[in-house]
């Protein structure tokens, strides 16, 4: 059964604005460390790539907590929601830590998509839950 859905569209040029501001800080505040990582090794080969990654993880995280109804609050925080990869390519939520305890507490499961164009990202999430009985 559905638990919940949830979207976010995110301006590109906002993301970007906010990496000039504060720098790496920024991108470290939402990004988990294997994020970190990817960010990095895409922003030293072509920078626009790392703001277009840190984008989609950043409109895919805020779908996520939006799908699980909690929004950007505890234990639903940017680092403990991560946006890994499927060999195919597909996307998929990983969590950590309180985040992950909650969700599988819960028996829920989550599917992400994720997309952009020139200036916008976009994600939708659905999270279901293993339970016949609404939340
Ligand atoms: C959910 C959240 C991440 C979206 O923030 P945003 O990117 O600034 O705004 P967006 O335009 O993408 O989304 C806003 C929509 O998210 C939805 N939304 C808000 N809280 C939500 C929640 N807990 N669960 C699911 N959806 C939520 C609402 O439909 C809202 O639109 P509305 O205000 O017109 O009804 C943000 O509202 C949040 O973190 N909320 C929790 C923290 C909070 O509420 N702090 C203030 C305490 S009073």
């Amino acid at each position: 059964m559905i638990y919940g859905i949830g979207t976010d569209i995110c301006d590109i040029r906002r993301i970007q604005a906010s990496l000039e501001r504060h720098g790496e800080r920024f991108a470290a505040k939402v990004l988990s460390d294997a994020e970190m990582a990817t960010w990095k090794a895409r922003s030293a080969r072509w920078p626009e790539r790392g703001v277009r990654y840190l984008a989609t993880r950043f409109s895919a995280k805020e779908a996520f907590s939006k799908a699980i109804g909690l929004g950007m609050r505890m234990p639903m925080t940017w680092r403990l929601c991560e946006i890994g990869k499927l060999p195919s390519g597909q996307p998929v939520i990983v969590l950590h830590g309180v985040l992950k305890e909650w969700f599988e507490a819960k028996g829920l499961s989550a599917h992400i998509t994720v997309t952009d164009e020139s200036e916008y990202a976009a994600s939708f999430c659905v999270v279901e839950t293993s339970s016949t009985v609404r939340p």
